[in-house]
């Protein structure tokens, strides 16, 4: 059990140590809950949602809520925020955010301070931002290349990873040195989200090697045809020369 003091009202407010938490992709709305274990019809009574200790986000006290006989919501909610009237008779005092964004993610509270035993719930609530990676080629040598995976504006932090076409790992920012088919992996768990771009690699060093041998070989056959040719001709002008000899 945990103790928590609200400060400016006196109230002592016992709640457990749980917090629930909530994951929703950018964009979609999300349900956060609370609601009161013994059912208590709260249809009279008031609660309190704010984020991250401070900011307002949601207030239903007797039938009024803000913008309808109530003010102070933080703009950020204004407009976004609904409860759910028919669920109020049996203790249910969740909301939805609407359209949520990345900056909605954060620590939530539900407060029910004037309640004969008051009481607090905590709600996480994490807005994922999913994005595609960048690869690019950012150097280039005769024997390898250097790959750059990147990711902007993603949330929560995403793992990345580099892998070839057989699946190894490779480690980002990688320098490949054989011709493949690359693909950068960003996963993020806590939004069960994968996302991949591919990248294809000619390393030219590779090419090069095989055009040098193929020249040595050219010459060298090129050069033992030429020898014996001029072999051969020389020994057939000494026939000649023996024959002319009287
Ligand atoms: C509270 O109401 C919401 C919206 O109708 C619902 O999704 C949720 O399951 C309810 N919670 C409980 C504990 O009944
Ligand atoms: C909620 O609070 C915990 C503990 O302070 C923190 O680790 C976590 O990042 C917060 N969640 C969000 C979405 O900000
Ligand atoms: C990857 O390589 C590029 C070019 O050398 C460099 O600018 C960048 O900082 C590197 N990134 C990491 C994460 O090392």
């Amino acid at each position: 059990m945990r103790f928590f003091v609200l400060l400016g009202t006196g109230l002592t407010v016992v709640s457990g140590p749980d917090v629930v938490k909530v994951v929703v992709k950018e964009g979609e709305d999300a349900i956060l809950p609370c609601c009161l274990y013994d059912k208590e019809d709260i249809e009279f009574k008031l609660f309190d949602w704010k984020k991250d200790g401070q900011k307002e986000v949601f207030l239903y006290d007797a039938g009024l809520i803000y913008n309808n006989g109530h003010t102070g919501q933080d703009d950020q909610f204004k407009q976004r925020v609904s409860y759910f009237p028919d669920q109020l008779t049996v203790g249910n005092a969740s909301i939805v955010i609407k359209q949520t964004k990345v900056t909605d993610s954060g620590n939530y509270t539900c407060d029910f301070p004037r309640l004969q035993s008051p009481r607090r719930f905590h709600i996480e609530l994490v807005v994922g931002a999913a994005r595609k990676p960048y690869v690019t080629r950012v150097s280039d040598t005769k024997d390898n290349a250097v790959l750059q995976c990147e990711v902007q504006g993603a949330f929560p932090k995403p793992q990345l990873q580099w892998q070839d076409r057989g699946r190894y790992d490779v480690i980002l920012n990688t320098t490949v040195t054989k011709t493949d088919h690359y693909r950068c992996v960003v996963t993020q768990e806590e939004i069960s989200h994968e996302v991949y771009s591919e990248i294809d690699v000619n390393i030219s060093g590779s090419g090069y090697h095989t055009l040098v041998v193929v020249v040595l070989c050219v010459v060298v056959v090129l050069g033992v045809a030429l020898y014996i040719f001029w072999y051969k001709k020389r020994g057939r002008r000494q026939k000649n020369q023996d024959v002319s000899e009287p």
